[in-house]
Protein backbone atom coordinates (compact mmCIF):
# COMPACT_ATOMS: atom_id res chain seq x y z
CA UNK A 1 0.00 0.00 0.00
CA UNK A 2 1.28 2.78 -0.86
CA UNK A 3 1.90 6.21 1.56
CA UNK A 4 -0.93 8.19 -0.06
CA UNK A 5 -3.35 5.82 0.30
CA UNK A 6 -2.67 4.87 3.91
CA UNK A 7 -2.71 8.23 4.90
CA UNK A 8 -5.82 9.65 4.16
CA UNK A 9 -5.77 13.11 6.16
CA UNK A 10 -2.38 14.04 4.60
CA UNK A 11 -1.52 14.64 0.92
CA UNK A 12 0.98 12.45 -0.86
CA UNK A 13 4.01 15.40 -1.03
CA UNK A 14 4.16 15.42 2.74
CA UNK A 15 4.38 12.22 3.18
CA UNK A 16 7.40 12.17 0.43
CA UNK A 17 9.73 14.11 2.95
CA UNK A 18 10.77 13.67 6.07
CA UNK A 19 9.34 15.58 9.02
CA UNK A 20 11.35 19.32 9.30
CA UNK A 21 14.36 18.94 11.50
CA UNK A 22 13.36 19.85 15.12
CA UNK A 23 14.73 19.32 18.65
CA UNK A 24 12.02 17.51 20.40
CA UNK A 25 12.09 18.80 24.15
CA UNK A 26 10.43 16.34 26.67
CA UNK A 27 9.39 17.04 29.79
CA UNK A 28 8.89 14.24 31.59
CA UNK A 29 11.64 12.29 29.78
CA UNK A 30 12.16 9.53 32.90
CA UNK A 31 8.39 9.50 33.09
CA UNK A 32 6.42 6.47 32.20
CA UNK A 33 4.99 7.77 28.82
CA UNK A 34 8.54 8.70 27.80
CA UNK A 35 10.02 5.94 28.31
CA UNK A 36 7.25 3.33 27.47
CA UNK A 37 5.83 4.77 23.97
CA UNK A 38 7.75 8.14 23.34
CA UNK A 39 11.02 7.04 23.21
CA UNK A 40 10.17 3.58 21.56
CA UNK A 41 8.23 5.39 18.89
CA UNK A 42 11.19 7.55 18.03
CA UNK A 43 13.24 4.36 17.35
CA UNK A 44 10.57 3.15 15.51
CA UNK A 45 10.53 6.27 13.65
CA UNK A 46 14.30 6.71 12.93
CA UNK A 47 14.50 2.88 11.85
CA UNK A 48 12.20 3.93 9.08
CA UNK A 49 13.72 6.71 7.89
CA UNK A 50 10.58 9.00 8.65
CA UNK A 51 12.46 11.94 11.02
CA UNK A 52 15.39 14.16 9.28
CA UNK A 53 18.62 13.11 10.02
CA UNK A 54 19.32 16.29 12.08
CA UNK A 55 16.39 15.73 14.66
CA UNK A 56 17.21 15.61 17.94
CA UNK A 57 16.16 14.75 21.88
CA UNK A 58 16.44 16.89 24.52
CA UNK A 59 15.06 15.65 27.44
CA UNK A 60 14.82 18.16 30.55
CA UNK A 61 14.48 17.26 34.29
CA UNK A 62 14.22 19.22 37.09
CA UNK A 63 16.94 17.44 39.12
CA UNK A 64 20.54 16.62 37.73
CA UNK A 65 20.39 13.74 35.25
CA UNK A 66 23.50 12.10 33.82
CA UNK A 67 23.47 12.35 30.13
CA UNK A 68 25.02 8.85 29.81
CA UNK A 69 23.15 6.97 32.19
CA UNK A 70 19.54 8.68 30.89
CA UNK A 71 20.85 7.27 27.25
CA UNK A 72 21.81 3.86 28.74
CA UNK A 73 18.09 3.58 30.43
CA UNK A 74 16.23 4.78 27.39
CA UNK A 75 17.91 2.24 25.15
CA UNK A 76 17.19 -0.59 27.99
CA UNK A 77 13.97 0.16 28.60
CA UNK A 78 12.90 0.41 24.58
CA UNK A 79 14.20 -3.22 24.56
CA UNK A 80 12.53 -4.54 27.16
CA UNK A 81 8.95 -2.72 25.96
CA UNK A 82 9.29 -2.53 22.51
CA UNK A 83 12.29 -5.03 21.21
CA UNK A 84 11.89 -4.40 17.52
CA UNK A 85 12.55 -0.95 18.41
CA UNK A 86 16.21 -1.55 18.87
CA UNK A 87 17.18 -3.71 16.10
CA UNK A 88 20.98 -4.06 17.51
CA UNK A 89 23.94 -2.70 19.17
CA UNK A 90 24.84 -0.35 16.18
CA UNK A 91 21.30 1.02 15.97
CA UNK A 92 21.35 1.69 19.41
CA UNK A 93 24.64 4.10 20.08
CA UNK A 94 23.02 5.79 17.22
CA UNK A 95 19.84 6.51 18.34
CA UNK A 96 21.09 7.23 21.72
CA UNK A 97 23.57 9.73 20.77
CA UNK A 98 20.62 11.89 19.48
CA UNK A 99 19.18 12.38 22.92
CA UNK A 100 20.40 14.84 25.68
CA UNK A 101 19.85 15.58 28.92
CA UNK A 102 19.31 19.66 30.51
CA UNK A 103 18.59 20.31 34.32
CA UNK A 104 16.24 23.14 34.79
CA UNK A 105 13.58 23.31 37.40
CA UNK A 106 12.11 26.94 35.53
CA UNK A 107 13.38 28.40 38.76
CA UNK A 108 12.17 32.19 38.68
CA UNK A 109 9.24 31.35 36.18
CA UNK A 110 11.96 31.01 32.91
CA UNK A 111 13.84 28.34 31.47
CA UNK A 112 17.13 30.25 31.26
CA UNK A 113 19.22 27.15 31.18
CA UNK A 114 17.01 24.79 28.57
CA UNK A 115 17.90 28.26 26.31
CA UNK A 116 21.08 28.04 26.91
CA UNK A 117 21.08 24.52 25.83
CA UNK A 118 19.36 24.95 22.87
CA UNK A 119 21.78 27.92 21.75
CA UNK A 120 24.91 25.41 22.36
CA UNK A 121 22.93 22.62 20.09
CA UNK A 122 22.19 24.96 17.39
CA UNK A 123 25.47 26.47 17.46
CA UNK A 124 27.16 22.88 16.80
CA UNK A 125 24.61 21.95 13.96
CA UNK A 126 21.54 20.69 15.59
CA UNK A 127 18.01 22.39 14.71
CA UNK A 128 16.53 25.83 15.40
CA UNK A 129 12.85 23.80 15.27
CA UNK A 130 11.76 23.15 18.76
CA UNK A 131 8.56 20.45 19.68
CA UNK A 132 8.24 20.76 22.93
CA UNK A 133 6.44 17.54 24.98
CA UNK A 134 4.49 18.31 27.84
CA UNK A 135 4.87 14.91 29.56
CA UNK A 136 4.40 16.08 32.91
CA UNK A 137 1.51 16.33 36.01
CA UNK A 138 -1.25 18.48 34.61
CA UNK A 139 -0.35 20.71 37.87
CA UNK A 140 2.74 21.54 36.18
CA UNK A 141 1.55 22.74 32.22
CA UNK A 142 0.33 26.41 32.88
CA UNK A 143 3.68 27.36 34.74
CA UNK A 144 5.94 25.59 32.33
CA UNK A 145 4.02 26.82 29.61
CA UNK A 146 4.19 30.32 31.34
CA UNK A 147 7.89 30.37 31.75
CA UNK A 148 8.83 28.97 28.50
CA UNK A 149 7.02 32.40 27.06
CA UNK A 150 9.49 33.94 29.48
CA UNK A 151 12.10 32.82 28.08
CA UNK A 152 10.57 33.45 24.13
CA UNK A 153 10.83 29.06 23.37
CA UNK A 154 7.05 29.69 22.66
CA UNK A 155 7.98 32.01 19.32
CA UNK A 156 7.29 31.12 15.72
CA UNK A 157 8.87 32.85 13.00
CA UNK A 158 9.58 32.12 9.12
CA UNK A 159 13.20 30.80 9.95
CA UNK A 160 12.02 28.33 12.94
CA UNK A 161 8.88 27.50 14.35
CA UNK A 162 7.82 26.38 18.02
CA UNK A 163 5.32 23.96 18.79
CA UNK A 164 3.89 22.54 21.68
CA UNK A 165 2.31 18.72 22.63
CA UNK A 166 -0.14 18.56 25.38
CA UNK A 167 -0.53 15.49 27.14
CA UNK A 168 -4.11 14.74 28.34
CA UNK A 169 -5.62 14.92 31.05
CA UNK A 170 -6.62 18.08 29.29
CA UNK A 171 -8.08 19.81 32.40
CA UNK A 172 -10.25 17.66 35.34
CA UNK A 173 -13.55 19.79 34.43
CA UNK A 174 -14.81 22.41 32.05
CA UNK A 175 -13.70 25.19 33.92
CA UNK A 176 -10.36 24.01 34.43
CA UNK A 177 -9.60 23.13 30.43
CA UNK A 178 -11.01 26.25 29.46
CA UNK A 179 -8.76 28.11 32.37
CA UNK A 180 -5.61 25.94 30.34
CA UNK A 181 -6.63 26.51 27.14
CA UNK A 182 -6.27 30.19 27.85
CA UNK A 183 -2.86 29.91 29.69
CA UNK A 184 -1.48 28.05 26.58
CA UNK A 185 -3.10 30.66 24.68
CA UNK A 186 -1.79 33.62 26.15
CA UNK A 187 1.46 32.07 25.00
CA UNK A 188 1.30 29.74 21.70
CA UNK A 189 -1.17 30.52 18.93
CA UNK A 190 -3.60 27.63 18.48
CA UNK A 191 -1.92 26.62 15.32
CA UNK A 192 1.08 25.83 17.43
CA UNK A 193 -0.91 23.72 19.67
CA UNK A 194 -0.91 20.07 20.05
CA UNK A 195 -3.45 17.93 22.61
CA UNK A 196 -2.83 14.62 21.97
CA UNK A 197 -5.31 12.24 22.17
CA UNK A 198 -3.33 8.88 21.34
CA UNK A 199 -6.51 7.46 20.11
CA UNK A 200 -6.90 9.59 17.71
CA UNK A 201 -3.40 8.51 16.77
CA UNK A 202 -4.82 4.51 16.39
CA UNK A 203 -4.50 3.14 12.21
CA UNK A 204 -8.03 1.97 13.17
CA UNK A 205 -9.71 5.23 14.30
CA UNK A 206 -8.12 6.96 11.54
CA UNK A 207 -10.13 4.26 9.73
CA UNK A 208 -13.33 5.38 10.31
CA UNK A 209 -13.21 7.98 7.91
CA UNK A 210 -11.97 5.71 4.75
CA UNK A 211 -14.89 3.44 5.60
CA UNK A 212 -17.23 6.23 5.33
CA UNK A 213 -15.99 8.16 2.81
CA UNK A 214 -14.01 5.92 0.57
CA UNK A 215 -17.15 3.79 0.26
CA UNK A 216 -20.24 3.79 -2.06
CA UNK A 217 -21.92 1.81 1.03
CA UNK A 218 -21.99 2.75 4.25
CA UNK A 219 -22.66 6.53 3.55
CA UNK A 220 -26.38 6.57 2.84
CA UNK A 221 -27.35 3.97 5.22
CA UNK A 222 -24.93 5.59 7.79
CA UNK A 223 -28.19 8.07 9.60
CA UNK A 224 -31.46 7.33 11.78
CA UNK A 225 -33.04 5.60 8.92
CA UNK A 226 -31.13 2.64 8.97
CA UNK A 227 -28.81 2.96 12.23
CA UNK A 228 -30.88 1.85 15.49
CA UNK A 229 -28.11 2.64 18.12
CA UNK A 230 -24.52 3.01 18.66
CA UNK A 231 -22.73 1.54 21.03
CA UNK A 232 -18.94 2.31 21.59
CA UNK A 233 -16.74 0.09 24.19
CA UNK A 234 -13.45 0.63 25.71
CA UNK A 235 -13.11 -2.02 27.97
CA UNK A 236 -9.34 -2.94 29.56
CA UNK A 237 -8.54 -6.21 31.59
CA UNK A 238 -6.11 -4.30 33.30
CA UNK A 239 -6.62 -2.67 36.81
CA UNK A 240 -5.68 0.60 38.30
CA UNK A 241 -1.43 -0.59 38.07
CA UNK A 242 0.41 1.60 39.15
CA UNK A 243 -1.39 4.72 39.02
CA UNK A 244 -3.17 4.77 41.58
CA UNK A 245 -2.37 7.91 42.22
CA UNK A 246 -3.28 9.77 39.16
CA UNK A 247 -6.30 7.69 38.69
CA UNK A 248 -8.27 8.64 42.19
CA UNK A 249 -8.04 12.09 41.24
CA UNK A 250 -9.37 10.85 37.52
CA UNK A 251 -11.95 8.24 37.49
CA UNK A 252 -12.97 6.56 34.05
CA UNK A 253 -15.24 9.25 33.18
CA UNK A 254 -12.38 12.02 32.52
CA UNK A 255 -9.84 9.24 32.25
CA UNK A 256 -11.60 7.59 28.81
CA UNK A 257 -14.85 9.04 27.83
CA UNK A 258 -14.14 12.66 27.77
CA UNK A 259 -11.32 12.45 25.64
CA UNK A 260 -11.03 9.10 23.77
CA UNK A 261 -14.48 7.69 23.22
CA UNK A 262 -15.59 11.44 22.77
CA UNK A 263 -13.30 11.56 19.88
CA UNK A 264 -14.37 8.43 18.52
CA UNK A 265 -17.74 9.46 18.63
CA UNK A 266 -16.76 12.61 17.02
CA UNK A 267 -15.03 10.75 13.87
CA UNK A 268 -18.36 8.22 13.74
CA UNK A 269 -21.47 10.69 14.14
CA UNK A 270 -19.86 14.06 12.12
CA UNK A 271 -21.02 14.97 8.75
CA UNK A 272 -18.82 14.77 5.71
CA UNK A 273 -16.09 17.16 5.75
CA UNK A 274 -15.96 19.63 2.57
CA UNK A 275 -12.33 18.32 1.97
CA UNK A 276 -9.43 16.48 4.04
CA UNK A 277 -7.39 19.77 5.64
CA UNK A 278 -7.22 19.48 9.25
CA UNK A 279 -9.84 22.65 10.25
CA UNK A 280 -12.20 21.23 7.81
CA UNK A 281 -12.39 18.11 9.92
CA UNK A 282 -11.75 19.46 13.34
CA UNK A 283 -14.87 21.80 12.24
CA UNK A 284 -17.29 18.73 11.59
CA UNK A 285 -16.29 17.56 14.77
CA UNK A 286 -16.84 20.33 16.74
CA UNK A 287 -20.24 20.67 15.47
CA UNK A 288 -21.44 17.21 15.79
CA UNK A 289 -20.29 17.59 19.39
CA UNK A 290 -21.97 21.06 19.99
CA UNK A 291 -25.19 19.08 19.12
CA UNK A 292 -25.12 16.62 21.60
CA UNK A 293 -28.57 16.99 23.57
CA UNK A 294 -26.94 18.69 26.73
CA UNK A 295 -28.64 17.09 30.24
CA UNK A 296 -28.83 18.27 33.45
CA UNK A 297 -27.92 17.06 37.30
CA UNK A 298 -30.83 15.42 37.70
CA UNK A 299 -31.15 13.54 34.39
CA UNK A 300 -27.76 11.78 35.10
CA UNK A 301 -29.28 8.96 37.22
CA UNK A 302 -31.32 7.88 33.52
CA UNK A 303 -28.37 8.49 31.32
CA UNK A 304 -24.97 7.71 33.61
CA UNK A 305 -23.74 4.81 35.38
CA UNK A 306 -20.60 4.08 37.55
CA UNK A 307 -19.16 1.53 39.42
CA UNK A 308 -15.74 0.21 41.08
CA UNK A 309 -14.58 -3.40 40.71
CA UNK A 310 -15.04 -5.69 43.24
CA UNK A 311 -12.22 -8.34 43.92
CA UNK A 312 -12.80 -11.16 41.27
CA UNK A 313 -10.98 -12.93 38.71
CA UNK A 314 -9.49 -12.09 35.56
CA UNK A 315 -8.24 -14.67 32.86
CA UNK A 316 -8.21 -17.50 35.66
CA UNK A 317 -6.03 -15.08 37.79
CA UNK A 318 -7.65 -13.73 41.37
CA UNK A 319 -7.10 -9.95 41.42
CA UNK A 320 -8.07 -7.64 44.16
CA UNK A 321 -10.88 -5.10 44.46
CA UNK A 322 -10.17 -1.34 43.39
CA UNK A 323 -9.98 -0.59 47.26
CA UNK A 324 -7.41 -3.00 48.20
CA UNK A 325 -5.08 -1.30 45.19
CA UNK A 326 -1.71 -0.04 46.83
CA UNK A 327 -2.33 3.87 46.65
CA UNK A 328 -6.40 3.73 46.62
CA UNK A 329 -8.24 5.76 49.64
CA UNK A 330 -10.14 2.98 51.81
CA UNK A 331 -13.40 5.25 50.87
CA UNK A 332 -12.55 6.24 47.63
CA UNK A 333 -15.52 6.56 45.53
CA UNK A 334 -13.57 7.16 42.41
CA UNK A 335 -15.28 4.98 39.33
CA UNK A 336 -13.67 2.37 37.48
CA UNK A 337 -16.48 1.97 35.06
CA UNK A 338 -18.46 4.25 33.63
CA UNK A 339 -21.27 4.45 30.93
CA UNK A 340 -23.67 7.08 29.37
CA UNK A 341 -26.37 7.58 27.14
CA UNK A 342 -25.86 10.44 25.01
CA UNK A 343 -28.31 11.93 21.84
CA UNK A 344 -27.13 13.77 18.63
CA UNK A 345 -29.68 16.43 18.08
CA UNK A 346 -29.58 16.72 14.72
CA UNK A 347 -31.09 15.70 11.06
CA UNK A 348 -28.31 12.65 10.60
CA UNK A 349 -28.92 11.33 13.89
CA UNK A 350 -32.08 12.26 15.27
CA UNK A 351 -33.65 9.84 17.90
CA UNK A 352 -30.62 7.30 17.74
CA UNK A 353 -28.67 6.37 20.81
CA UNK A 354 -25.07 6.56 21.78
CA UNK A 355 -23.71 4.36 24.25
CA UNK A 356 -20.82 5.24 25.69
CA UNK A 357 -18.82 2.21 27.89
CA UNK A 358 -15.10 1.92 29.45
CA UNK A 359 -13.70 -0.17 32.38
CA UNK A 360 -11.14 -1.61 34.05
CA UNK A 361 -10.89 -5.00 35.39
CA UNK A 362 -13.30 -6.22 32.47
CA UNK A 363 -12.76 -9.65 30.77
CA UNK A 364 -10.61 -8.89 28.56
CA UNK A 365 -9.45 -5.59 26.31
CA UNK A 366 -11.42 -4.48 23.89
CA UNK A 367 -12.19 -1.61 22.45
CA UNK A 368 -15.36 -1.75 19.75
CA UNK A 369 -17.60 0.84 17.67
CA UNK A 370 -20.97 -1.34 17.09
CA UNK A 371 -23.14 0.52 14.70
CA UNK A 372 -26.54 -1.81 15.30
CA UNK A 373 -28.77 -1.42 12.48
CA UNK A 374 -32.56 -0.87 12.64
CA UNK A 375 -34.90 -4.30 12.01
CA UNK A 376 -35.96 -5.41 8.89
CA UNK A 377 -39.64 -3.57 8.77
CA UNK A 378 -41.34 -6.94 7.87
CA UNK A 379 -40.46 -10.75 8.00
CA UNK A 380 -41.56 -12.84 5.40
CA UNK A 381 -39.88 -15.93 6.30
CA UNK A 382 -42.69 -17.51 8.62
CA UNK A 383 -39.90 -20.04 10.46
CA UNK A 384 -38.01 -16.80 11.98
CA UNK A 385 -40.34 -14.23 13.61
CA UNK A 386 -38.64 -11.08 12.80
CA UNK A 387 -38.20 -10.37 16.20
CA UNK A 388 -36.12 -13.42 16.74
CA UNK A 389 -34.07 -12.33 13.34
CA UNK A 390 -30.46 -10.42 14.82
CA UNK A 391 -29.81 -6.86 13.33
CA UNK A 392 -27.54 -6.25 10.79
CA UNK A 393 -23.93 -5.09 12.74
CA UNK A 394 -21.16 -3.36 11.59
CA UNK A 395 -18.47 -3.35 14.11
CA UNK A 396 -15.44 -1.58 14.04
CA UNK A 397 -12.44 -3.53 16.19
CA UNK A 398 -10.45 -0.83 17.24
CA UNK A 399 -8.34 -2.59 19.16
CA UNK A 400 -6.98 -5.72 19.41
CA UNK A 401 -7.60 -7.88 16.47
CA UNK A 402 -7.99 -4.63 14.71
CA UNK A 403 -10.50 -5.01 11.68
CA UNK A 404 -14.03 -5.06 10.94
CA UNK A 405 -16.66 -7.21 10.45
CA UNK A 406 -20.23 -6.95 9.60
CA UNK A 407 -23.05 -9.42 10.88
CA UNK A 408 -25.96 -10.45 8.26
CA UNK A 409 -28.77 -12.98 8.32
CA UNK A 410 -27.92 -15.63 5.89
CA UNK A 411 -30.10 -19.12 5.35
CA UNK A 412 -29.18 -22.51 7.02
CA UNK A 413 -28.39 -24.83 4.58
CA UNK A 414 -31.02 -27.49 3.83
CA UNK A 415 -34.45 -28.18 3.08
CA UNK A 416 -35.95 -25.68 5.63
CA UNK A 417 -36.00 -22.29 5.28
CA UNK A 418 -34.12 -21.09 8.49
CA UNK A 419 -31.94 -18.02 9.36
CA UNK A 420 -29.28 -17.36 11.39
CA UNK A 421 -26.46 -14.86 11.62
CA UNK A 422 -23.31 -15.08 9.91
CA UNK A 423 -20.24 -12.71 9.89
CA UNK A 424 -17.82 -11.06 7.20
CA UNK A 425 -14.82 -10.55 8.60
CA UNK A 426 -11.74 -8.14 7.59
CA UNK A 427 -8.73 -7.98 9.60
CA UNK A 428 -5.78 -5.52 9.47
CA UNK A 429 -3.44 -8.74 10.46
CA UNK A 430 -4.30 -11.08 7.37
CA UNK A 431 -5.38 -8.53 5.00
CA UNK A 432 -2.55 -5.88 5.04
CA UNK A 433 0.63 -7.95 6.73
CA UNK A 434 3.41 -6.23 8.96
CA UNK A 435 3.09 -3.96 12.14
CA UNK A 436 0.21 -1.47 12.49
CA UNK A 437 2.78 1.44 13.53
CA UNK A 438 1.80 2.60 17.14
CA UNK A 439 -0.39 5.23 17.89
CA UNK A 440 2.42 7.98 18.67
CA UNK A 441 4.73 7.12 16.35
CA UNK A 442 1.93 8.85 13.50
CA UNK A 443 1.48 11.67 16.48
CA UNK A 444 5.16 12.27 16.68
CA UNK A 445 5.46 12.52 12.67
CA UNK A 446 2.56 14.48 12.76
CA UNK A 447 3.59 17.08 15.04
CA UNK A 448 6.71 17.44 13.39
CA UNK A 449 5.10 17.71 9.89
CA UNK A 450 2.69 20.07 10.97
CA UNK A 451 -0.48 18.36 10.50
CA UNK A 452 -2.97 18.98 13.44
CA UNK A 453 -5.65 16.73 12.06
CA UNK A 454 -5.28 14.47 14.42
CA UNK A 455 -5.10 16.70 17.18
CA UNK A 456 -8.18 18.11 19.31
CA UNK A 457 -8.76 21.33 18.66
CA UNK A 458 -9.61 23.82 21.71
CA UNK A 459 -13.00 23.83 20.88
CA UNK A 460 -13.74 20.32 21.03
CA UNK A 461 -11.88 19.76 24.17
CA UNK A 462 -14.12 21.74 26.07
CA UNK A 463 -16.79 20.58 24.24
CA UNK A 464 -16.26 16.94 25.59
CA UNK A 465 -16.19 18.76 28.99
CA UNK A 466 -19.76 20.33 28.70
CA UNK A 467 -20.84 17.51 27.54
CA UNK A 468 -19.80 14.83 30.98
CA UNK A 469 -19.81 18.38 33.20
CA UNK A 470 -23.79 17.29 34.51
CA UNK A 471 -22.49 14.00 35.33
CA UNK A 472 -19.22 14.65 37.00
CA UNK A 473 -21.42 17.48 39.10
CA UNK A 474 -24.17 14.78 39.94
CA UNK A 475 -21.41 12.21 40.95
CA UNK A 476 -19.77 14.81 43.09
CA UNK A 477 -22.71 15.69 45.04
CA UNK A 478 -24.46 12.07 45.91
CA UNK A 479 -21.76 11.25 48.27
CA UNK A 480 -24.09 9.13 50.32
CA UNK A 481 -25.48 6.72 47.66
CA UNK A 482 -23.70 3.61 47.69
CA UNK A 483 -21.45 3.09 44.39
CA UNK A 484 -22.40 -0.20 42.58
CA UNK A 485 -19.86 -3.00 42.36
CA UNK A 486 -18.73 -5.08 39.78
CA UNK A 487 -16.95 -8.54 40.32
CA UNK A 488 -13.56 -7.85 38.53
CA UNK A 489 -13.48 -10.04 35.05
CA UNK A 490 -17.42 -9.36 34.39
CA UNK A 491 -18.70 -7.16 31.84
CA UNK A 492 -19.43 -4.28 34.29
CA UNK A 493 -22.74 -3.81 37.12
CA UNK A 494 -26.14 -4.68 36.23
CA UNK A 495 -27.10 -0.84 36.57
CA UNK A 496 -25.67 -0.37 33.20
CA UNK A 497 -27.82 -3.40 31.71
CA UNK A 498 -30.21 -0.66 32.80
CA UNK A 499 -29.07 1.93 30.93
CA UNK A 500 -30.19 0.30 27.36
CA UNK A 501 -33.49 -1.67 28.45
CA UNK A 502 -35.62 1.28 28.03
CA UNK A 503 -35.20 1.12 24.24
CA UNK A 504 -34.52 -3.11 24.29
CA UNK A 505 -30.94 -2.33 23.68
CA UNK A 506 -28.67 -4.86 25.06
CA UNK A 507 -24.76 -4.23 25.06
CA UNK A 508 -22.89 -6.59 22.81
CA UNK A 509 -21.23 -10.01 24.13
CA UNK A 510 -17.67 -8.99 23.16
C1 LIG B 1 -4.99 6.25 28.76
C2 LIG B 1 -5.64 6.11 30.10
O1 LIG B 1 -5.28 7.50 28.21
O2 LIG B 1 -5.48 5.24 27.89
C3 LIG B 1 -5.38 4.74 30.68
O3 LIG B 1 -5.13 7.09 30.98
C4 LIG B 1 -5.79 3.66 29.71
O4 LIG B 1 -6.05 4.56 31.91
C5 LIG B 1 -5.19 3.93 28.34
O5 LIG B 1 -5.33 2.43 30.21
C6 LIG B 1 -5.74 2.97 27.31
O6 LIG B 1 -5.03 3.14 26.13
P1 LIG B 1 -4.97 1.96 25.08
O7 LIG B 1 -4.25 2.56 23.92
O8 LIG B 1 -4.21 0.85 25.75
O9 LIG B 1 -6.36 1.58 24.79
Amino acid sequence: MSDSTANPFRSGMLMEHPADPCVLIIFGGTGDLAQRKLFPSLAHLVREGRLSEQTQFLCVSRKPLDEHGFRAEVIANARQLAPDSIPDETFAQKFSARIFTVTDAGEGGRFDRLKTRLTELASSGGPRNHLIYLSIPPTGYAPTIAALGAVGLSASDAGAWSRIIIEKPFGRDYASAEALNSAAAAVFKEEQIYRIDHYLGKETVQNILVLRLANTLFEPIWNHHYVDHVAITAAEALGVEERAQYYEESGALRDMIQNHLMQILAMIAMERPASLAAEAIRDEKRKVLESVRPFTEQDVPNIAVRAQYAAGAVAGKAVPGYLEEQGVKPNSRTETYAALKLHIDNWRWSGVPFYLRTGKRMPKRVTEVAIVFRKVPHMVFAQSPVDRLEQNVLAIRIQPNEGISLKFEAKLPGHALHVRPVEMDFRYGSSFGGRLSDAYERLLLDAMIGDQTLFARRDSVEEGWRIVQPVLNAWAHDANDALPQYVAGSWGPSEADVLLAARNHRWRKL
